[in-house]
């Protein structure tokens, strides 16, 4: 009759001996280098620590299947610099895997299988890198990044649909790399909290910019591009003073309404490949530090002469592949050092004879395959243009033979 919890016993205590046994290294060759390179073959260890040699900073690559590692299979390696474990098929990593590895920087875990970052797994490292792109993760739980110290932090190409709160708590940052996920939505207070200067969020499926979550003062680089954001509001922008380089490209825009930009320190801004029809006339005043605009392969038809009042005057200001029919009276009068001007592919059939008056200095301005017709000498008298291309257009390029040797502009038809 007491032989029944015996042998429950006896399976309990085998499992616990078995569980307890956590072989995360079968059969895999690691390459190490410090001042010699070497290449051990690992039969069987819970530890790398056992294989890596003692002394001098080394860098350790692992190559074979290690599909999990276990608590403390990367423990105690006071020497260990940089360890690289990707294309393992690793599946999984408990906490506590990783401890007391205090001059490890470099942490490379790409190219497996890891479809959830568990709490803890990650805790109290001071790295540089940390490279989890192109697994399966689909979860990140809270106090996943707990304590750390990291510079760059690759997350993409996973599965994540969220950002929950609580995942970067306490991190110490610089730059976050989410692109090429499937990220919905952030909490309000999950990158809000981490002192964070990049941010990539590309090619994910964010619908709108949400002051709130984009609450970080030392961001100057944000990646936005290729979501589904549909439309920009007043103060979107309001929480990230620093913000310097802003790639809102391939996203579902049809409008761009005042006081979006207005006094940020953006310098580099770029719309382009979005349904862009309306562009507000103050939607690029006061930005005192923009240098490149981006506002191509969009569907505006009108050229506003008025945007960019107040602003910086940008060098590089690309409009191409747009619906835009014609230059208006003054339609460069608010740029006055600009490098290159890219006008190309849109419907520009009517350039008013006082279209060029009042620009400043313009390097090179591209009005190439549009559908102008007449060109005028008087339209560039008095106009400081190094270099116009007019090339595909209606024009008979030799009516424009009395242009070249002006020495002042050249024209390329
Ligand atoms: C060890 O791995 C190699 C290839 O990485 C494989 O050819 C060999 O069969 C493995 N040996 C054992 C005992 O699993
Ligand atoms: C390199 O590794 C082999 C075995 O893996 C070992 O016999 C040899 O001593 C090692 N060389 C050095 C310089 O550590
Ligand atoms: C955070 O991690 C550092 C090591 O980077 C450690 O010295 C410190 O004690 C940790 N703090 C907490 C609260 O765990
Ligand atoms: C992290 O390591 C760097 C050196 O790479 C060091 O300057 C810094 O103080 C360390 N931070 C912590 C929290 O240990
Ligand atoms: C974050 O760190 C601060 C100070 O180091 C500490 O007071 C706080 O409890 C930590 N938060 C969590 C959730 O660990
Ligand atoms: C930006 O412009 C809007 C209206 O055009 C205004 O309400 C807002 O205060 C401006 N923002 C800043 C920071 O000046
Ligand atoms: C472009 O704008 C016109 C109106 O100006 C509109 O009829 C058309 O549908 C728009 N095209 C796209 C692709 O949004
Ligand atoms: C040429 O430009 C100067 C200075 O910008 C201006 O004073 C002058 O009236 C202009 N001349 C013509 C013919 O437009
Ligand atoms: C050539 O440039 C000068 C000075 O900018 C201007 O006066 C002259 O009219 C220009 N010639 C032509 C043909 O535009």
């Amino acid at each position: 009759m007491c032989s029944v919890p015996l042998q429950l016993f006896l399976v309990i205590f085998l499992l616990k001996i078995s569980d307890g046994q956590k072989i995360s290294f079968k059969n895999v060759t690691i390459n190490w280098a410090n001042d010699i390179k070497n290449e051990t073959i690992i039969v069987t260890a819970d530890n790398l620590k056992k294989t890596v040699p003692t002394g001098e900073k080394v860098s350790v690559n692992v190559n074979g299947d290690v599909p999990v590692l276990y608590e403390q299979s990367i423990y105690d390696i006071p020497n260990l610099k940089s360890l690289v474990l990707s294309k393992v098929n690793l599946k999984e990593i408990k906490p506590g895997a990783f401890g007391n590895l205090p001059l490890l920087r470099y942490l490379d875990l790409s190219f497996n299988k890891l479809s959830e970052i568990k709490s803890g797994t990650f805790t109290n490292l001071n790295l540089s890198h940390v490279d989890l792109g192109f697994n399966l993760i689909a979860t990140l739980q809270p106090g996943a990044f707990k304590n750390i110290t990291v510079e760059e932090l690759y997350l993409n190409s996973n599965e994540l649909t969220e950002i929950p709160s609580g995942v970067f708590e306490n991190v110490t940052f610089t730059s976050l790399y989410l692109y090429f996920n499937h990220i919905r939505t952030i909490a309000p207070t999950a990158i809000s909290t981490i002192s964070l200067k990049k941010l990539h969020l590309s090619h994910n499926q964010l619908e709108t910019i949400d002051p709130r979550i984009f609450n970080n003062p030392e961001l100057t680089r944000l990646r936005l591009n290729d979501n589904l954001i549909k439309f920009l509001r007043p103060g979107d922008l309001k929480n990230l003073p620093r913000l310097d380089d802003l790639t809102l490209s391939s996203n579902k825009l049809t409008e761009i309404p005042d006081g979006v930009f207005n006094n940020t320190n953006i310098a580099s801004l770029e719309l382009d490949l979005n349904k862009i029809a309306k562009i507000a006339t103050k939607a690029f005043d006061d930005m005192p530090k923009l240098e490149f605009l981006d506002i191509s392969m969009n569907n505006l038809t009108l050229w506003d002469n008025n945007w960019l009042a107040g602003s910086s005057e940008p060098e590089i200001f690309m409009a191409y592949f747009n619906q835009i029919t014609e230059l208006p009276d003054e339609a460069f009068k608010n740029y006055h050092r600009l490098e290159y001007f890219n006008l190309e592919y849109n419907k520009i059939a009517k350039v008013s004879m006082k279209a060029f008056q009042k620009s400043g200095h313009i390097s090179f301005l591209s009005l190439a395959s549009n559908e102008i017709d007449s060109w005028s000498p008087d339209l560039l008298r008095n106009v400081s243009i190094d270099k116009i291309n007019l090339g595909m257009n209606k024009l008979k390029c030799t009516d424009l033979d009395e242009f070249f040797g002006n020495g002042t502009t050249q024209i390329f038809c």
